[in-house]
């Protein structure tokens, strides 16, 4: 499962938003989990690609433009520059690339591409009559679509009108590719998770595949197609390929090879068949390798519908970090919600998993745990007398599961529990063993006794600001800093996942200080 360098990077990429609006929390949830599993992968040692960026092509974002009385570039250069980047930049993300569909580097490529396709004799043309959706820039069939108001058909996502599309257009020949991808799926049994979405997939690709409209004609917001610049390419086609472009395909073959194909390629349940059935057909017709896992994550709901700014219950990102904080936003809805199903946001929710896990459980047991060794050892951390071998092996234990949990299942919140039971374990041995009991007892063996327990609980804590690191970097730097960690063992980003779990790490003698609260109490 490692990877080191000299072997192709770990990668791992979100859908490009589209910059039609300002993003929200259902965007940062994807992105935030994208960055928590890259951050894992780099402590395990491995080189990562993580990429995100934002796709400007396509009806939805020409209309926004044009109601706001910009050019649509003018209107992406804005959102990109005001919106997007700066909360990427706010929530931590550590994206090591932010792509843009409208970049030389991405339309040229995506041109040669869909050349090739075309030479390949992939590709004809022919004329499209059906409904599509602007707000997810789909050609739906009538069967999917809900009745509205006045006998009008509308979109099982969006809830509003289809239009009705009659184009001549371009056509890829996806219907010749049911089989082989059926047979992929088959030998690949991850490659779509949750097993859900993987059903879903099987079950459409089953009842067989129609050729897919790749160009759109009575609009130019596009890349055009190359061979006939009256047709601009579908959105879709050039979307997906942001993620061969961005690491340097058709330009950088050295960089291509180091990286291509991706690991995890993290979506919306919303876009799973675009990813998991276009696109890999796409790569089979040019030869390219496929990506090894496609992971759709459920939706964040607001009374019982996706959270959306079309539908006006869009909540920025910003309104919960100002209350709770950027980490413990990161934490929150990778710990409530089982990645890949659905969940609801919730004030009393967040407050609540704020106070007692973030605050009461894991805050105050670091500052306990410092204030003790404060008082008692002068802020010098004490020798242990003995091992609790209990603790060392639930360590190990909370480890192995919260490794294979985040950085192999992207089971965000059973790793994140594995870790918070463990703060619960050492919270339940503190108060078991009364350290400020001990205290007292000024005898040798009463000394003792109390250097073994607050060495136990600082240890365990060296262990948890490593496992936390890439959930609550902030925070996990913090602990670090209070443990006086980082002249014994280097920087906290350099600390292995693998290494976590061996007791006795933190020497004696490390500096202790009490910084302050890492959770404050809520303002009400
Ligand atoms: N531009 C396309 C993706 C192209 S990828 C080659 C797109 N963009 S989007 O901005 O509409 O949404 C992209 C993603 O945002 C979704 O797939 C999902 O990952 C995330 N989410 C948007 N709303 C969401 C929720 N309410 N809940 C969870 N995730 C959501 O589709």
């Amino acid at each position: 499962m490692a990877n080191t360098s000299g072997e192709s990077a770990f990668y791992v990429s979100t859908p490009i938003y589209y910059v039609n609006d300002a993003p929200h929390l259902g965007h940062a949830y994807t992105t935030v989990a994208g960055d928590v599993l890259t951050r894992w992968h780099r402590q395990r040692g491995e080189r990562v690609w993580y990429l995100t960026g934002t796709d400007e092509h396509g009806q939805k974002i020409m209309r926004t433009a044009e109601a706001h009385g910009v050019s649509p570039q003018e209107w992406c250069d804005k959102l990109v520059e005001e919106s997007w980047k700066p909360l990427w930049r706010h929530l931590e993300i550590a994206n090591d690339d932010f792509i843009r569909t409208t970049e030389k580097r991405h339309t040229e490529r995506v041109q040669e591409f869909v050349q090739d396709l075309y030479d390949k004799g992939e590709i004809y043309k022919g004329g499209y009559e059906g409904p599509y959706c602007v707000g997810c820039e789909e050609f739906k069939t009538p069967g999917e679509l809900l009745d509205g108001e006045d006998g009008a058909k509308l979109c099982p996502i969006h809830k509003r009108p289809v239009e009705w599309l009659q184009e001549d257009n371009y056509f890829f020949k996806l219907s010749e590719y049911g089989q082989r991808l059926l047979d992929f799926y088959d030998e690949h049994p991850d490659f779509i998770q949750p097993a859900s979405a993987r059903n879903e997939v099987l079950q459409f690709v089953r009842q067989g595949l129609q050729d897919l409209s790749i160009s759109r004609s009575t609009f130019d917001w596009g890349i055009p197609i190359p061979w006939d610049d009256k047709h601009v390419i579908y959105v879709w086609v050039d979307a997906l390929l942001n993620y061969a472009t961005a690491v340097g395909y058709g330009a950088d073959q050295a960089k291509f090879d180091g990286t291509w194909p991706a690991n995890v390629h993290l979506v919306g349940k919303d876009i799973l068949r675009f990813h998991a059935v276009i696109w890999p057909a796409m790569l089979m017709a040019n030869g390219l390798p496929l990506p090894g896992r496609i992971f759709a994550n459920g939706w964040l709901m607001v009374g019982g519908e996706k959270m959306s700014k079309s539908n006006l219950t869009g909540i920025s990102p910003q309104q919960l970090t100002e209350h709770f904080g950027v980490d413990a936003y990161r934490y929150y809805f990778l710990r409530a919600i089982p990645f890949g199903q659905d969940g609801s946001f919730s004030w009393e929710d967040f407050s609540a998993r704020y106070t007692s896990e973030l605050a009461n459980d894991f805050g105050n047991l670091a500052s306990r745990v410092a204030a003790m060794v404060g008082k008692y050892f002068d802020g010098a951390l004490p020798e242990a007398a003995t091992t609790e071998q209990a603790i060392a092996d639930a360590l190990a234990d909370t480890v192995a599961r919260a490794d294979k949990a985040i950085g192999d299942d992207l089971d965000f919140a059973g790793g994140l529990a594995a870790v918070f039971d463990f703060v619960k374990l050492v919270n339940g041995y503190l108060s078991e063993q009364e350290p400020w009991k001990v205290a007292k007892d000024t005898s040798p063996e009463g000394q003792a006794k109390l250097a073994t327990i607050l060495y136990t609980a600082a240890e365990s804590l060296r262990a948890v600001a490593v496992l936390l690191n890439p959930v609550m970097p902030a925070t996990s730097e913090k602990l670090w800093a209070s443990l006086g960690a980082e002249e014994h063992l280097g920087a906290l980003s350099d600390q292995r996942i693998a290494e976590a779990s061996s007791w006795g790490r933190l020497p004696a003698g490390a500096r202790i200080v009490k910084g302050d609260n890492l959770f404050p109490r809520l303002e009400s």
